[in-house]
């Protein structure tokens, strides 16, 4: 497969935070089973399948654009109000703040 065009694993209605963390803060979100972290977890898979030696993997991503966002599905779920939703802030900023030290 030719991935120089680019590789994407975005899905739909995906949040930032895993789904038990969701469940923990009582998110309702019923559509998405999962989250930043799994998707991470096919980009290290994909990327090490791809680019087995280590130093080509690195050379291939340094002319590389890597887009990582979301966070809005995060708040969707929720019942409680805006105040409360505000409360998962920090979670979804750390959440995508480790989701971004993880690519290379
Ligand atoms: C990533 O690869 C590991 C090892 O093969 C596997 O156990 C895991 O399920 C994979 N993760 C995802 C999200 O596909």
């Amino acid at each position: 497969m030719d991935h120089s065009k680019g590789v994407n694993f975005a899905v739909a209605g995906v949040s930032v935070l895993p789904k038990a963390q969701r469940d923990k803060f009582g998110s309702h979100l019923k559509y998405s089973q999962s989250s930043l972290d799994v998707q991470l977890q096919w980009f290290v898979n994909f990327s090490r399948e791809a680019f087995p030696n280590e130093s080509a993997r690195k050379a291939n991503f340094e002319s590389a654009l890597f887009v990582l966002g979301g966070g809005g599905n995060d708040y969707g779920g929720f019942k409680n109000t805006p105040q409360e939703r505000m409360t998962l802030i920090p979670y979804v900023i750390a959440a995508l703040k480790q989701g971004m030290e993880l690519v290379p």
